[in-house]
């Protein structure tokens, strides 16, 4: 094994710099995992981009990253499902209160993560088409099955006879909407969903029985339409401003939850830099008046609104059932499919600030991966 290397992000606001890291150390129940492929995702930018205002307990420099595949080169005690050597796909939970964002985040060449948020990797799926996975279907899943979220029963994922429930998927060409299709199907529910034109062949591939254009304003009419009186088990809300319309959409369709993925302002907009300007008064401003509103208007419904946290799975059942019983298995029978589609935005642990800034310009059912050479004896 060699020396580990990072793309560190030494303080707020300022951009990724690579250089050297401490070697992790897997504790009990942990993976040391080679990273051979990253996926960046939009909470790497947000935090880059707005500093402590959403993970306040950070201290820097820190290390981002959610999204890992790579190869098993050590395991801690009691672990228990796999050995040097595994193929995993693994979800980087270290930015969560509690956790060691050095040693347990993704933008590096060694990572150590939980064996209990990692799959193994069918031999025929390439690290970067697997990369694309961990934060979102870890989101997904923490919006539709945990208790305080959509709450639906995910007793059996394995695809049983549909249900006539309906689930509401807003942003399903997302990497969490996308994701959230396939689980919900797997869960035996219907979905219907909202993507871009060009996306809803892509959509009904992933398991929706109909997909609207969300820039449609008729969207929320069609969609109440599409339900038909079926119940609805529940609203995902993914994509800034998606509160809104499935506020519309449960009221229209006597649905009692919506799980919001997205806050309702863009953190995207905000010039890196210290200090409290014009444009970030004006969206905190945006953010608490939107937030209240939504919350009275929700209530008001009999609705009940709240936001996702995705990493809420590593601490509940759901995400065993996902992670332990549900992914490897998915994946190796072809039943859940690595969405979206990797788009390899460079190679090397340098490439991944061009990545991140990529993102902020947006991409369309693409989740933008790095990929990393080998670096260890194991190959
Ligand atoms: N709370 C959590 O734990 C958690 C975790 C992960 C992500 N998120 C949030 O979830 C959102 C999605 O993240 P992601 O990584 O899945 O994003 P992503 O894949 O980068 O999202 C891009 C996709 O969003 C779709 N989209 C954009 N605006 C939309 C709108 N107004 N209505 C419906 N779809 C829209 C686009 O669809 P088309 O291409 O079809 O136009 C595009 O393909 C972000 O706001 C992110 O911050 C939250």
């Amino acid at each position: 094994m060699k020396d580990n290397t990072a793309a560190w992000l030494d303080s707020p606001y300022a951009d990724l710099v690579v250089r050297d890291a401490p070697m992790p150390v897997p504790t009990s129940g942990q993976l040391l995992v080679e990273v051979r492929a990253l996926a960046v995702n939009p909470l790497d930018a947000i935090i880059q981009s707005n500093g402590a205002v959403m993970y306040g307990w950070l201290r820097y420099p820190v290390i981002l990253g959610e999204d890992v595949a790579g190869v098993v080169v050590a395991v801690g005690d009691e672990v228990t499902g796999f050995s040097v050597g595994d193929r995993v796909v693994a979800y980087a939970i270290g930015l969560e209160k509690g956790r060691d964002a050095v040693a347990e985040s993704g933008f590096q060449g060694y990572v150590v993560v939980d064996e209990g948020l990692a799959a193994a990797l069918p031999d025929s799926m390439p690290f970067e088409e697997a990369a694309v996975l961990p934060l979102a279907i870890s989101a997904a899943a923490a919006g539709l099955f945990e208790s305080d979220q959509l709450d639906l029963d995910y007793s059996i994922l394995a695809g049983q006879a549909p249900r006539d429930e309906v689930v509401v998927v807003w942003g399903g060409a997302s990497a969490v909407g996308g994701n959230a299709i396939q689980l919900a199907r797997a869960a035996g529910y219907r979905v219907i969903t909202t993507a871009s034109v060009g996306n809803h062949d892509r959509m009904r591939r992933l398991g929706a029985e109909a997909a609207f254009d969300y820039r449609d304003p008729s969207a929320v009419g069609q969609i109440v339409e599409a339900v038909n009186g079926s119940p609805v088990a529940g609203i995902l809300a993914v994509a800034v401003g998606s509160a809104e319309p499935c506020l519309r959409i449960a009221r229209a369709t006597g649905a009692a939850r919506i799980a919001m993925a997205s806050p309702p302002v863009s953190f995207y907009d905000q010039p890196r830099r210290r200090g409290l300007s014009l444009a970030r008064m004006r969206l905190f401003l945006r953010l608490g008046v939107r937030t209240a509103l939504l919350q009275l208007r929700s209530r008001t419904s009999g609705v009940r609104a709240s936001f996702i946290w995705g990493s809420a799975i590593a601490t509940s059942p759901v995400g065993p059932a996902v992670w332990g019983g549900y992914l490897a298995e998915a994946l190796a029978a072809g039943r859940h499919l690595p969405y979206p589609e990797a788009c390899v935005a460079g190679e090397g642990l340098s490439a991944v600030q061009g990545a991140v800034d990529m993102l902020r310009r947006g991409v369309s059912a693409q989740k933008l991966v790095v990929i990393l050479a080998p670096t260890s004896a194991i190959s």
